[in-house]
């Protein structure tokens, strides 16, 4: 079938018709379509007229809405129903007798009576212990940033590392240069940097007058970067340009997976560790970030959302008087089952490697390096969760375009 004369969607996505409508039954308040495969799909009249493509309902140029749906003289209802020569699904609305038309591959992708969870994440969420063969997944990426953006030659190694962020919260890059700066150009190939307080980009080495522990020789426990914010940077990236000291290994954790396994040994401590807040802070010489929050955060269905996780960084516990010791034992044996080698990987950074994690979700660690035993350098930055998912929606976009 031609998609020439199908109508626009009202976005900028596309939607190639995989599946063509077989038939239309229309009721005032509703129209179903049945789909060559079969399947049913119920959509409401209401629905269908606030997502109408005419230039009534979204602004074409944007593709954002501009129908109010309170300034209609009634409720929307459906007065005629077809399926036009182009495939597409034509209906006539009352009271204001308003031809639309439909795209059938948006209406089959928009089809919310057969979806069961529209939160779903873009990538089913696997959990992952580690153990002493464990490693991150890891990809060559040499020759990447000759790549243009939004290549092909670009997607063979953003799309796989989307993939293993999104999924396993972790994915390791190897072989990319090691000019200082380079991080600013491989973070925006997902998206626009976080900038903080340590700078957009920051340096990861023994420093003279330290703002951070992270900026000395000595061990850094399991954390998160940033829990002292309202919302902690969702995604991290440290790329290393030199290391040729003993020690600091880098130690990784998936912080959902420790959650999993206090909630199934000792749902009592979990479920302390989603209501207390606690108190994180870094009062530093030229600045005070301080937020209050539960450190294990669900959402309402009960799915981790986030980590808030950083010995170093929680201030005292202000909380009830009667859960400052429940809190205390629901903390240590977090703390247990985070020095549990089991869940963590261990690796050491190469020259030209890259690591990229979420940052809401993983915990990484350090150990302790001899500083006057050769240079460590990493360079980090900030990027959000909403630009890996948006990174993610737009490879997935363009693999679409190149099927229409
Ligand atoms: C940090 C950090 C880890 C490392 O900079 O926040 O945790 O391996 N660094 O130096
Ligand atoms: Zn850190």
């Amino acid at each position: 079938m031609s998609t020439a004369s199908l109508p626009i969607t009202p976005d900028y996505d596309a939607w190639p018709v995989t599946v063509d409508i077989a038939r239309v039954d229309v009721e005032p308040n509703l129209v179903t379509l049945t789909w060559d495969d079969g399947r049913i799909s119920r959509y409401h009249s209401i629905w269908l007229r606030e997502n109408a493509a005419d230039d009534s309902t979204i602004n074409p140029a944007t593709r954002e809405r501009i129908l109010d749906l309170s300034t209609l003289p009634a409720w929307p209802t459906v007065s005629e129903a077809r399926i036009d020569e182009a495939g597409a699904l034509a209906l006539v609305m009352a009271p204001e007798g308003r031809s639309l038309r439909f795209h059938p591959g948006w209406l089959r992708a928009h089809d919310y009576d057969n979806t069961a969870d529209p939160r779903a994440p873009l990538v089913p969420i696997e959990t992952w212990t580690g153990g002493a063969d464990a490693a991150p997944d890891t990809l060559n990426a040499s020759g990447w940033l000759d790549a243009e953006p939004a290549s092909l030659d670009d997607e063979t190694i953003l799309a796989p590392a989307l993939e293993s962020l999104l999924g396993k919260g972790l994915v390791r890059l190897r072989g990319l240069p090691t000019e200082p700066g380079t991080l600013a150009a491989i973070a925006e190939r997902i998206g626009p940097v976080r900038s903080t307080n340590f700078g957009t980009l920051f340096d990861v080495k023994a420093k003279h007058d330290p703002d951070s522990n992270a900026y000395t020789a000595i061990a850094l426990p399991p954390h998160v970067d940033l829990p002292t914010r309202e919302y902690h940077p969702g995604l991290q990236l440290l790329h290393c340009l030199e290391n040729t000291v003993e020690g600091g290994q880098a130690v990784m954790l998936d912080g959902f997976a420790v959650a999993e396994a206090l909630r199934e040994q000792d749902p009592e401590a979990f479920a302390t560790l989603t209501r207390v807040h606690w108190r994180y802070a870094n009062t530093a010489k030229t600045s005070d970030y301080v937020w209050h929050s539960p450190m294990i955060v669900v959402d309402d269905q009960g799915n981790l959302d986030e980590v808030r996780i950083a010995d170093f960084l929680r201030g005292p516990l202000i909380t009830d008087f009667d859960l400052v010791e429940p809190a205390y034992r629901a903390l240590m044996a977090l703390q247990t089952l985070l020095r549990d080698p089991t869940f963590a990987i261990r690796f050491t950074y190469r020259p030209g490697d890259l690591v990229i994690f979420d940052n809401r979700r993983l915990l990484h660690a350090r150990d302790a390096f001899e500083g006057d035993s050769g240079h460590r350098w990493l360079q980090g930055c900030y990027l959000e969760r909403d630009e890996v998912r948006s990174r993610h929606r737009m490879v997935e976009r363009r693999r679409r375009e190149r099927q229409l």
